[in-house]
Order: C-alpha cells, then sequence, then structure tokens
C-alpha cells in the first residue's frame, strides 16, 4: 500500500474482531511511532502498551467523561467498547518539557499529533485498525497507569482487527474551503 492510499483509506474503527495481534505487527507500529518526526528530534512522546484484559476494562469506563459528553448529547464514547474489546491499547503520551514552544504554543501536542498519525498508518499499513480516543479522564486514568507528575495522556489507540468491512468515512470539507493560495482570502 502506497502512502496517499494508506492516508486516504484509513478509518476510524470502533468494533473488533476477537483475533490476537501478532507481536511483529504491533513492533512494526510501536517503531513507526519512534520514526516520527519531532520538536528538535526531542522525542517527547512516549507509549504504554496495554494488553491486559482487566487494564482495558478500567481504560474504557474512563473513557466516558460525563461533563464532557453531556454537552454533545453522547450517552457514552463512541469508541468506548473498543477499548475493552480490542486486544491492545497503546496509551500515548507526552513530556511537554521535552518539547519546545513557540509564540506561546507548546509544540508537544504537535509532536504527538504526528505520533498518531503515524501510529494509525502503521496499524492500517500491517492490517490492523485503530482510532484515536482523545477523551478520557486523565488524572483517574493517570493514577491507573501510574504515569509520573507531570506527563499528560494525548490519546488512547485501541489496536487490533476489524470485526466489520470498514465503510466510507464521514466527509471532509472541500480544498476550497480550507486552502488559500498566495495570501488568505476569504
Ligand atoms: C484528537 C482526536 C480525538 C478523538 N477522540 C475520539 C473519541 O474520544 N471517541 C471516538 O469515538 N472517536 C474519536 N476520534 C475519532 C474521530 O471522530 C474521527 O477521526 C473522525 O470522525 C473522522 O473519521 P475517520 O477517522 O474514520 O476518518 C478522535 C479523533 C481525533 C483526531
Amino acid at each position: 500500500m502506497d502512502t496517499i492510499e494508506a492516508i486516504k483509506t484509513r478509518r476510524s474503527v470502533r468494533k473488533y474482531a476477537d483475533t490476537t495481534v501478532e507481536p511483529e505487527k504491533l513492533q512494526a507500529i510501536l517503531e513507526a511511532v519512534q520514526a516520527s518526526p519531532s520538536w528538535s528530534n526531542m522525542q517527547c512522546c512516549r507509549m504504554i502498551v496495554v494488553q491486559s484484559a482487566a487494564t482495558r476494562a478500567k481504560i474504557s469506563e474512563l473513557s466516558f467523561v460525563e461533563s464532557f459528553f453531556a454537552t454533545y448529547g453522547y450517552k457514552t464514547n463512541p469508541a468506548q467498547k473498543a477499548l475493552a474489546d480490542a486486544p491492545v491499547v497503546i496509551v500515548l503520551c507526552a513530556i511537554p518539557e521535552k518539547s519546545g514552544e513557540m509564540g506561546g504554543q507548546p509544540y508537544y501536542m504537535a509532536d504527538a499529533g504526528i505520533a498518531s498519525e503515524n501510529l494509525m498508518l502503521a496499524a492500517h499499513a500491517v492490517g490492523l485498525a485503530s482510532v484515536f480516543v482523545g477523551v478520557f479522564d486523565e488524572e483517574q486514568l493517570g493514577e491507573l497507569l501510574e504515569i509520573p507528575p507531570g506527563v499528560r495522556i494525548i490519546g488512547l489507540f485501541p489496536i487490533g482487527y476489524s470485526a466489520t468491512e470498514p465503510k466510507a468515512g464521514p466527509p471532509r470539507k472541500s480544498l476550497d474551503e480550507t486552502v488559500h493560495y498566495e495570501k488568505w482570502r476569504s
């Protein structure tokens, strides 16, 4: 699969088969994250690979933050069950001081965003599925996984085989809406 095809055919998958992930595929995903560009190559991201079913079940519980979802009218995080069902969950963390800041913009989020996309594309390239889960109780998750103070949890990624044939994804805006040429014009 070439890169453009991988980018365009990756989908967020929320239903996982009860099929083990081969260790060499998991290794390929971890190495793809490690290969990500980062601010001054400071590599602020860290990963926790969770395979214990009991821990995944607890992580799943912590992905529903009632106060957050109430405003959107959701009764659950759409990816909540995926975190319990997928055989592997990668918890992507970042150490903010191991990245840069410019004009008040902390770049650890950019570093982690790039790492996240590499993670999801690598999973897709080896025939696995994933989804970025960005809503969770960070404090309780930090306690559960014994994450040191100051380390931020950026995203939770269920990894496994899709239980269904992924459908076309939600539509994107047209380039007319998002691209300006030469100068910003409305
Ligand atoms: C930062 C971020 C946070 C996200 N958090 C969640 C989440 O908590 N639950 C969920 O079901 N999907 C989550 N998603 C997945 C998006 O809903 C999904 O990427 C978007 O609808 C586009 O669909 P696609 O990934 O299939 O192209 C998140 C995606 C991103 C980039």
